[in-house]
C-alpha cells in the first residue's frame, strides 16, 4: 500500500501551455533558514517558505526540540533558541520522506548536550547515512546508524572537535551537516568537495553573522559564532520550476512565464543544458536577496538538439534528471547521463523508476548501473505510471502525459506534496 494513499492523476494531452507561475519557496533554503533561525539568537521571520511536507517534517523536528514556530500560510516565525538553547525531544525526532532534514539536523544535533533519535519513513529507511556518520564521527559525535548504515540515527549529543574532511560522494547535505557541527566544535572545520555542490548553507551562514571563509572548492567555519536572526526571503525552488521549464519547451505553441525563481549559479546548470539544446528559456528580472540570486523565466517551445550531459553536471542538477530523461525523447538526437549512481539512493532508485516508467511509455531507454541514455524522435503512448512514491518522478511523469498520445494516469500521485503540493492544479491552470 502506498504511504500516501492512493490518488490517481489522469494527464491529457496538451494542446499549449500558457500563462505565469510562481512556485513553492525553495525547499532546499527553507530547510537551512528553519534550522539556522532555531539555533540563532532572536527571532526570523521567514517569507515564502516551502510548503513542502518535507520542510514541515523540518519545522515539526525543530519544534520538538523546543523552538517556538508560528506558521502563517507562508510565513514562518522562528524564535531562536541560540547555540545552546535546544532541548531533548520528548520522542523520536520523524523526518519523514526526507534526507535533507535527517542528514543536516543530525549535524546539529551532534552537538547537544542530550540524546536524540532520528527516524524516517519507509523511503528514508532505506537511504546511506553512513556519509554523516563517518565524518561526525571523526568530530567525536557519538553517533549510530541501524544495520547497513540506515536510519534510524541515534545520537548522543558531545563536545565536538574540529576536522578538515574531503567529501567522497558530492552532497550538499553532508557538506552541511559537516559544517553545522562544525559551528558546534571549537576552532576551525574544514569541507573540501570534490565539485562545488548547492551553497545554500554557505550563503545563509554568511547571512546570519557566522565566520565562514570560502576557497575554490574548500569551505571552512569557526566553531562557537554567535548567529543572529533575521528577515529572510525564499526564492521559488528551480527544481520544481524545472517540470514547467521542460513542459514549456516540449509542448507546441507555449509561452511561459515562471516568477521569482531561485537562479544561484550551483542550481542552474539545468538552464545551461537547456539552452544548449536549443531550449528557449531568457532569465529576467534578476535580482539579489538575502545572498540569493534570484529571476523570472520567460519560456518558448523549442526544437530540442539533445545531446550528453556531461558527468561534472550532474551533481548541480541530479534532482533534475528525472524530466530531463522525459525531455530526451522528444529531442532530435535523445539524450544521455552517466556518473549518477546517487539517482539509485534518492527516495527511490530514480533510474529503475524513470527507465520502467518511460518503457511503459512504449519509449526506448537503455539502462546503466549510473545513467541512462534515452533515443530521440520517440512517440509517447498514454499509460499507467507508478509514481514509486517519489514525488519528482510522479511530476516527470506528468509532463511525459502533456506529450504523449492519449491518457496517462499517475499512480500514487499525492506523493507531489513532498515538494510541491499544488502540482497538478497549477499544471492545470496552464493548460486551460
Ligand atoms: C539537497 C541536496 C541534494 C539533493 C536533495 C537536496 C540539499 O542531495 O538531491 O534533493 O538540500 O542539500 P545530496 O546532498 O544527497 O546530493
Amino acid at each position: 500500500m502506498s504511504l500516501f494513499g492512493s490518488r490517481t492523476k489522469k494527464i491529457n494531452p496538451a494542446k499549449r501551455l500558457e500563462g505565469t507561475v510562481q512556485f513553492p519557496g525553495d525547499k532546499s533554503i527553507s530547510h537551512r533558514y528553519a534550522m539556522l533561525a532555531a539555533i540563532a539568537e532572536g527571532p526570523s521571520e521567514v517569507h515564502f517558505f516551502s510548503s513542502s511536507a518535507d520542510c514541515q517534517s523540518t519545522l515539526n523536528c525543530l519544534q520538538k526540540l523546543g523552538v517556538k514556530i508560528e506558521r502563517k500560510a507562508n510565513t514562518v516565525l522562528i524564535h531562536g533558541a541560540g547555540l545552546e538553547g535546544l532541548r531533548q525531544a520528548r520522542g523520536n525526532l520523524d523526518a519523514g520522506n526526507s534526507g535533507s532534514t535527517m542528514r543536516m539536523l543530525a549535524g546539529i544535533l551532534a552537538g547537544q548536550r542530550f540524546r536524540s533519535v532520528l527516524v524516517g519513513d519507509a523511503s528514508l529507511s532505506r537511504r546511506p547515512m553512513k556519509r554523516i556518520v563517518e565524518p561526525l564521527s571523526q568530530m567525536g559525535a557519538r553517533i549510530r546508524a541501524a544495520d547497513g548504515g540506515r536510519p534510524p540515527l541515534e545520537i548522543e549529543g558531545t563536545t565536538l572537535k574540529p576536522i578538515r574532511h574531503e567529501l567522497r560522494v558530492p552532497s550538499a547535505q553532508v557538506k552541511s551537516a559537516i559544517l553545522l557541527a562544525g559551528l558546534y566544535a571549537e576552532g576551525e572545520t574544514e569541507v573540501v568537495e570534490p565539485v562545488t555542490t548547492r551553497d545554500h548553507t554557505e550563503i545563509a551562514l554568511e547571512q546570519m553573522g557566522a565566520d565562514i571563509g570560502r576557497h575554490q572548492r574548500t569551505i571552512a567555519i569557526r566553531g562557537r559564532a554567535r548567529l543572529e536572526g533575521k528577515k529572510l526571503y525564499v526564492p521559488g525552488d528551480i527544481s520544481s520550476a524545472a517540470f514547467f521549464i521542460v513542459a514549456g519547451l516540449l509542448v507546441p505553441e507555449s509561452n511561459l512565464v515562471l516568477q521569482n525563481v531561485g537562479l544561484n549559479p550551483t542550481r542552474t546548470a539545468i538552464l545551461d543544458v537547456l539552452v544548449s539544446m536549443g531550449g528557449r528559456v531568457k532569465v529576467i528580472n534578476l535580482e539579489t536577496l538575502n545572498g540569493e540570486l534570484m529571476g523570472d523565466l520567460h519560456v518558448e517551445s523549442s526544437r530540442l538538439r539533445g545531446g550528453d550531459i556531461p558527468a561534472e553536471a550532474v551533481p548541480t542538477l541530479i534532482d533534475e534528471l528525472p524530466v530531463l530523461a522525459v525531455l530526451g525523447t522528444q529531442t532530435e538526437r535523445g539524450l544521455s547521463f552517466r556518473g549518477a549512481a546517487e539517482l539509485r539512493v534518492k527516495e527511490s532508485d530514480r533510474i529503475a523508476a524513470v527507465a520502467a516508467n518511460l518503457r511503459r511509455m512504449g519509449a526506448e531507454v537503455e539502462e546503466f548501473p549510473d545513467g541512462l541514455r534515452v533515443a530521440g524522435g520517440q512517440k509517447l503512448r498514454g499509460a499507467e505510471i507508478d509514481s514509486f512514491d517519489d514525488h519528482r518522478i510522479a511530476m516527470a511523469f506528468a509532463v511525459a502525459g502533456l506529450v504523449a498520445q492519449g491518457t496517462t494516469a499517475i499512480r500514487n500521485s499525492a506523493c507531489v506534496d513532498i515538494s510541491f503540493p499544488d502540482f497538478f492544479e497549477k499544471l492545470a491552470k496552464v493548460a486551460g
